[in-house]
């Protein structure tokens, strides 16, 4: 794990950029693994004024989306296909049939979760996979647990998770209690990760990557066997 430590979210959204548009630059067509969320709005404004300058050409990019609540409709302006077409796809010259989120509207759950992994296992793997981190270690929405789930799967939120995102919503009861998200395992076969962290609320999960231990309690810790993981954080969430 290599980390960066940025002055502030300012800093650490323009790095955080540079490394997507390195990655475009080097091959137009990557696959990109995209996260929600308000950490990474500020690296999506980037991508958006640098597409808009002509620094970063997205039209044969493929995206993945970690994850989507359930259920859920794609023009709800709570889903994360919504958020998506906000803050990025709207902005940028991708081809939107290239950009997949997990279906919040499908029938059966388990089988969009398997159809979602074979997607990813066709027009894979992901070259740079960006996650945010919850406040307890959640990447994706792969919560604390005793086992963790390694394929794309249908999960319910934690009581820390539905706090932290109720400030999304007008009440904490309209916060989704399920989510459909890609597994450890789909994460961990991303060629790169870029993970931004910033906040002094995250002081504590970051203390925990920066160690040598591995903890399903802490799932993002699994990523220190990932041979490819840039952290990016600010000085809040590196000094607390
Ligand atoms: C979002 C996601 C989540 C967030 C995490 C941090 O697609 O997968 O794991 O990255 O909840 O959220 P923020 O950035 O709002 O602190």
């Amino acid at each position: 794990m290599r980390i960066i430590i940025c002055e502030n979210y300012e800093e650490l959204s323009e790095k955080g950029a540079q490394f997507f548009e390195s990655q475009i630059t080097l091959k137009p067509d990557s696959v990109l693994g995209l996260a929600t969320g308000g950490t990474p709005v500020g690296l999506y404004k980037n991508l958006i004024k640098w597409n808009k300058e002509g620094r970063i050409d997205f039209s044969n990019v493929t995206s993945f989306n970690l994850d989507e609540y359930y259920p859920i409709a794609p023009d709800n302006d709570q889903s994360y296909r919504y958020f998506m077409n906000e803050n990025l796809f709207d902005h940028i010259n991708i081809d939107k049939t290239k950009t997949y989120v997990p279906d919040g509207l499908a029938k059966d759950p388990d089988a969009e979760c398997a159809r979602y992994e074979e997607l990813l296992a066709q027009k894979g793997p992901v070259d740079i996979q960006l996650l945010g981190i919850g406040r307890n270690g959640h990447i994706g929405f792969n919560e604390p647990d005793t086992t963790l789930n390694a394929v794309t799967h249908i999960t319910s939120l934690t009581e820390s998770t539905i706090e932290a995102n109720a400030r999304f919503f007008d009440n904490i009861t309209d916060v989704p209690t399920k989510a459909l998200t890609m597994g450890m395992g789909t994460i961990l076969k991303s060629k790169k990760i870029l993970m931004l962290v910033s906040g002094k609320e995250k002081h504590e999960v970051l203390c925990e990557l920066l160690n040598d231990d591995i903890s399903t309690s802490n799932p993002a810790t699994l990523l220190k066997v990932h041979p490819d993981v840039v952290i990016i954080c600010d000085k809040a969430a590196y000094e607390g």
